[in-house]
């Protein structure tokens, strides 16, 4: 790995660090933190800082995507949740510009997209920014992973100022995926699941990679619409597919990439709903598809065992409602029950292995979907480029 690393950054004691967390977790109206494994995955980064003798952790993070700093977006939770499970105290600074910065050994800064320049598009602009951050510390450490597809002020301009390394988890989790991805044993089958079209570059990016890409959720059914199937109620981004036609059209027709061949379909989108199973060229207007059928769940399933790496992005139906969770459970334990390599990205993803109780059973739960996606297409992380030595 031609990273910088926090173990090769010498003498740190007395030294005042900012580590770039990815705190972006699960939460409620009120800002109360439901899933808090991101937290966690930077506790050793932390706790080697604080073993370290640092004088000051400076933790800044983003938390949603603000339009208008929403009270429920404010970090006073997600540092509570940090210090609570440190068991130290962890000071929650409003605005270090006015306030000044406290003299606590940790403190959290409020949402850094809270300030416009943190994603502004004029680099000048976020340098300008993490010109003011960087001010704060004498050393930047990246440990948000989950971020560093984003070029965000926080993530690339602070490390133009002060020197920077990855922290302990990234170190971790560049290392896993690069060495199931740069030179995969194979067969590699990746299966693509989700919402947005966009996932459609994705299979794209990733044809000459993998042998098989197996795709499930809402985004085969914009392919199979794109391909001239009525797939009734079923949620579809028309408008994302309108302005990817090439790559609908070159996805389609490989023979890598493959589409569900029936489904559970149900009359509303409930668990209560009447369901059944069909062919996906028998969807009836007013069903919509909310899970795999038997069919299509065998015909992966068959695929995956026969699979030395697996990555998988995006759980296969509507798991959170049990009467659709049939295709990602299957998909999951096959995955767990293989000898492959396993790595899951994605929020989403993450949450289900969790459910189903098989997080352990995986070679690598990625803290990241977007950000691991990226860097199995082939492509260099920003936030990652900037620390390269
Ligand atoms: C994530 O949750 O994937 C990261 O925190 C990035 O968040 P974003 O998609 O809002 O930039």
């Amino acid at each position: 790995m031609n990273l910088k690393i926090l173990q090769n950054i010498p003498e740190l004691v007395g030294k005042k660090v900012f580590v770039r967390v990815d705190f972006n977790v699960p939460i409620d109206e009120e800002g109360n933190v439901r899933d808090d494994k991101r937290i966690r995955h930077a506790i050793p980064t932390i706790k080697y800082l604080l073993d370290r003798d640092v004088s000051q952790i400076i933790l800044t993070s983003h938390l949603g995507r603000p339009k208008d700093n929403e009270p429920h977006l404010m970090t006073n939770k997600v540092a509570e949740k940090l210090g609570e499970l440190l068991g130290l105290s962890v000071a929650k600074v409003d605005d270090w510009g006015e306030s000044g910065m406290p003299d606590s050994k940790i403190v959290m800064l409020e949402n850094i997209r809270f300030h416009n320049a943190e994603k502004s598009k004029d680099e000048n602009e976020r340098d300008e920014f993490g010109k003011q951050l960087a001010s704060l510390a004498d050393i930047f450490v990246n440990e948000a992973f989950s971020n560093s597809h984003r070029a965000h002020a926080s993530m690339t301009s602070v490390p133009k100022f002060i020197p920077g390394c990855v922290g302990l988890g990234v170190e971790d989790e560049v290392d896993k995926i690069s060495k199931a991805t740069v030179s995969p044993e194979h067969p590699m089958v990746v299966i693509i699941a989700g919402l947005k079209a966009d996932k459609i570059i994705a299979i794209h990016n990733l044809l000459p990679i993998a042998d098989k890409i197996l795709v499930g959720g809402a985004i085969s059914y914009n392919i199979l619409k794109a391909k001239g199937f009525n797939i009734g109620d079923t949620k579809a981004d028309d408008e994302g597919m309108a302005e990817m036609a090439d790559m609908v059209k070159v996805v389609s027709e490989s023979d890598k990439v493959e589409l569900p061949i029936d489904a559970v379909v149900a009359d509303e989108f409930s668990e209560t709903a009447n369901t059944k199973a069909v062919d996906v060229s028998n969807i009836e207007n007013g069903w919509m598809a909310l899970d795999m059928g038997p069919k299509t769940i065998e015909k992966y399933v068959g695929i995956l065992n026969d699979a030395k790496t697996i990555l998988w992005f995006g759980p296969v139906g509507v798991f959170e409602m049990d009467v659709f969770a049939n295709g990602t459970k299957e998909i999951g334990n096959t995955i767990a029950n293989s000898d492959a390599i396993s790595i899951i990205g994605g929020g989403d993803t993450a949450g289900a292995v969790k459910k189903l109780g098989l997080a352990d059973k995986m070679t690598l739960v990625s803290t990241g979907g977007g950000a691991s996606l990226t860097m199995i297409e082939g492509k260099e992380l920003p936030a990652l480029a900037i620390l390269r030595k």
